[in-house]
Order: structure tokens, then C-alpha cells, then sequence
């Protein structure tokens, strides 16, 4: 049971208007989505994608839902099939569908009804650029991001490139939702400090909920 008195207790910090972070929100099921995401990954592997303009991402990427996000030559693309295997991506475990439910629940998004899920994994060094989540064609359903492991720096802009940024620690079993005015808001990770978790070893993985269909 989740004690709203413990020391550890999830506690809510406003990001953005229409973006918060529930810190610890996920902690309690920590375990049980590690071990979805290795049950994914043994089905559709983690690997390094290729942007259309020939770089090869320092993050490692895996999807499970009804469509998967992925790169080709010609762009940003989301497909039932992985293209890798050739078979249709891992359906959302359980549990990563009840962690995501009560997160939406509570950051006050109750009709979130995710069908695709990026799995992002980071080693020490690994990146992720400035960038918009911009494919997805209804814009009303937020992102809602599950991070596990490792620490890292989570920047989060404005609308523009160019905008100031936020720098926020996100830490194991946080839980950051954004969606409404900051929905298409650039962020990104700074490069991962070398480390070790007891759950993720050397690795620290993120969970976005997305809808894109
Ligand atoms: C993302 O923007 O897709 C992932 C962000 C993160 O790893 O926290
Ligand atoms: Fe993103």
C-alpha cells in the first residue's frame, strides 16, 4: 500500500502550465516495470536509430503498443510493425498501463488512452537532444513519461527552440505528464553521469505514454 506519510510518499511539483512531475509516483512498481521492459525488449530488441539525417542516436530505443515510434530515411514515423523484426511491436504490459492510468489520473488528464509506448534506454554519455513530440496527430492527449534508474537532467523549454529552459533532476519513480499549453514544449536529456542502480545497473530508462493514432 501507498502511505501518503511515509518519509518516501509521492509528492506533486508544477512544471509548466499544463505540465507537473509526481515525484516517487512509480517507485512502488519500479521492479514490475523493469521486468516489462525486459519482457519487451526480448521481443523487439533495444537499438540505436538512425535520424533521417544519417545520425545514429547515443540512446537506444524499443516500443511496445499498437503503433511504435521509429526513424527512417525520409523522417519520424509511428508503425504497427517493428521494422527490425518485422513483427507487430509488444502490447503494453499491465502494469505500465496502471502506472500510466493513475499518473494521467493525477495530473489531471483522465481521458488519456495511450497506444504506443517508447522505451528509451541511456548508458553514461547517452543524450537526447532538444526536441518536440510532434508526431502524434491529437495534440489534446499529453506525453506522460516514466523514468527508472539512474538519474538524469531533464531540460524543458517553451515553445520555441530558443526559449529559456528549465533544468530539473529526474529521479527514480518520477513521473513527469505534459500536455494542454506545454504539449509541444522543446525538452531533452543532458548527457547521463556514469552510475549504478540496484535495479538498472549502468542504464536508466524512460517510459513515454503516448497517443498516436
Ligand atoms: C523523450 O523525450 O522521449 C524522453 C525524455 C526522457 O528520457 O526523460
Ligand atoms: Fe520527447
Amino acid at each position: 500500500m501507498l502511505d501518503l506519510f511515509a518519509d518516501d510518499a509521492p509528492w506533486e511539483e508544477p512544471l509548466a502550465e499544463g505540465a507537473t512531475i509526481l515525484r516517487r509516483f512509480a517507485r512502488e512498481e519500479a521492479a514490475a516495470l523493469m521486468a516489462g521492459v525486459l519482457q519487451v525488449s526480448q521481443q523487439a530488441p533495444f537499438r540505436h536509430m538512425v535520424t533521417p539525417g544519417g545520425y545514429t542516436m547515443s540512446v537506444a530505443m524499443t516500443n511496445c503498443g499498437a503503433l511504435g515510434w521509429s526513424t527512417n530515411q525520409h523522417g519520424y514515423l509511428y508503425s504497427p510493425q517493428d521494422s527490425l523484426t518485422g513483427q507487430p511491436w509488444p502490447p503494453i504490459p499491465e502494469v505500465f498501463q496502471s502506472i500510466c492510468h493513475r499518473a494521467s489520473m493525477a495530473a489531471g488528464y483522465p481521458d488519456f488512452e495511450p497506444d504506443a509506448c517508447l522505451i528509451n534506454r541511456y548508458a553514461a554519455g547517452t543524450k537526447l537532444s532538444l526536441h518536440q513530440d510532434k508526431d502524434e496527430p491529437n495534440l489534446r492527449q499529453p506525453i506522460v513519461s516514466v523514468s527508472l534508474g539512474l538519474p538524469a537532467i531533464f531540460q524543458f523549454g517553451g515553445l520555441q527552440r530558443g526559449d529559456p529552459l528549465q533544468r530539473v533532476m529526474l529521479e527514480h519513480g518520477d513521473v513527469v505528464v505534459w500536455g494542454g499549453f506545454s504539449r509541444l514544449f522543446y525538452h531533452g536529456i543532458l548527457p547521463l553521469k556514469p552510475g549504478f542502480h540496484p535495479l538498472t545497473d549502468q542504464f536508466r530508462y524512460n517510459l513515454t505514454f503516448r497517443r498516436a493514432s
